[in-house]
C-alpha cells in the first residue's frame, strides 16, 4: 500500500462501523492519521483505532453528533488544534430513513435530514478554515447514494438528504477550488453493512444480486478504496464529480 497520505489528518464521520470503518483502515494504512468519529457506539469506534494502529498506523476516536451544529463546531476546532490542522473531511456518517411518503411523520423527513444533510453541511462548515490553510492537500469527500440519482421507493426523505449531497459537493468544489481544497462525492450502490442487513431481507438478495452486472453486493472496502483515491494525490485534478460504486448497479 503507497504511504500517499503521510502526515495527513483525516476526519471520517461514522468511522465506528461499515463503510466508515473501512475508509479509516484505508486511509490510516495509507499514513493518515485518522479521527474515528462515531456518536453512540464507543466500543466499535475504539475497535477501529485500535485496528488502524495494528496495521501500523494513527488514530484516535471522538465522539459527536453531526446534526448537532454547536457540538460539530467545538468538535472540529478541539481535532484541528490536538492534531496541528486537518487536511481530509470525509462526510460519511448517516442513516436510512424507510417511509413511504403517504405514511411519513414529520420526525421522519426531519431526522434524515438533519442527519444526512445538514449533518454533511455542519462538519463542512466547521472544517473548511482548516481545510484551507493544508493547501493543495484538502480534500472534502461526501457519500451520497445510487438512490439519489435512480429514486428509491419508502425512502423519500433519505433520497432528498443524499441528492442535496451531491448538490452541495458541486457547490463546494466551485466555492473552495481557488483555495485548493477538491470536494467529491462517493455514490454506493448496495454494500453489505449494518444499514442494509436492516432493510433486505434474506429472501430478497438473490433477486438484488441477479441485477448487479458485476454479480455480487458490495463490500465497504470497494467503497473505501475509491474514496482513498480521491484522498489521495492521484486525485489532484478531479472535483465537483460524483464516483459511483456500485457493481454496474446504474451506468
Ligand atoms: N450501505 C450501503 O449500501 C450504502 C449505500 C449508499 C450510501 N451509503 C451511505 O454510506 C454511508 C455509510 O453507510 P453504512 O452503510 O456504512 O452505515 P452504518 O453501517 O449504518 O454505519 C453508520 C455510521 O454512522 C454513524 N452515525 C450515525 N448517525 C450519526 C450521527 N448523528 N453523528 C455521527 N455519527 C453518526 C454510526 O455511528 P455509531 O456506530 O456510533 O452508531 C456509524 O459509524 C452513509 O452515509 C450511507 O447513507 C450506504
Amino acid at each position: 500500500m503507497p504511504r500517499n497520505l503521510e502526515g495527513r489528518i483525516a476526519l471520517v464521520t461514522g468511522a465506528s462501523r461499515g463503510i466508515g470503518r473501512a475508509v479509516a483502515l484505508a486511509l490510516g494504512a495509507q499514513g493518515a492519521k485518522v479521527v474515528v468519529n462515531y456518536v453512540s457506539n464507543e466500543a466499535a469506534a475504539a475497535e477501529v483505532v485500535a485496528a488502524v494502529v495494528a496495521a501500523g498506523g494513527k488514530a484516535v476516536a471522538k465522539r459527536f453528533d453531526i446534526a448537532d451544529g454547536a457540538a460539530v463546531d467545538a468538535a472540529v476546532k478541539e481535532v484541528a488544534a490536538a492534531e496541528g490542522g486537518l487536511h481530509i473531511l470525509v462526510n460519511n456518517a448517516g442513516i436510512a430513513v424507510n417511509a413511504l411518503t403517504l405514511g411519513a411523520k414529520d420526525a421522519d423527513w426531519r431526522r434524515a435530514i438533519d442527519v444526512n444533510l445538514t449533518g454533511t453541511f455542519n462538519c463542512t462548515r466547521a472544517a473548511l478554515r482548516s481545510l484551507m490553510k493544508a493547501k493543495e492537500a484538502g480534500r472534502i469527500i461526501n457519500l451520497t447514494s445510487i438512490t439519489a440519482e435512480a429514486g428509491s421507493a419508502g425512502q423519500g426523505p433519505y433520497v432528498a438528504a443524499k441528492a442535496g449531497v451531491i448538490g452541495l459537493t458541486k457547490t463546494w468544489a466551485r466555492e473552495y477550488a481557488s483555495r485548493g481544497i477538491t470536494v467529491n462525492a462517493v455514490s454506493p450502490g448496495y454494500i453489505d453493512t449494518d444499514m442494509t442487513a436492516a432493510e433486505l431481507p434474506e429472501e430478497r438478495r438473490g433477486d438484488l444480486i441477479k441485477s448487479i452486472p458485476l454479480g455480487r453486493v458490495g463490500r465497504p472496502e470497494d467503497v473505501a478504496a475509491a474514496v482513498a483515491y480521491l484522498a489521495g494525490p492521484a486525485a489532484a485534478y478531479v472535483t465537483g464529480q460524483v464516483l459511483r460504486v456500485n457493481g454496474g448497479l446504474l451506468m
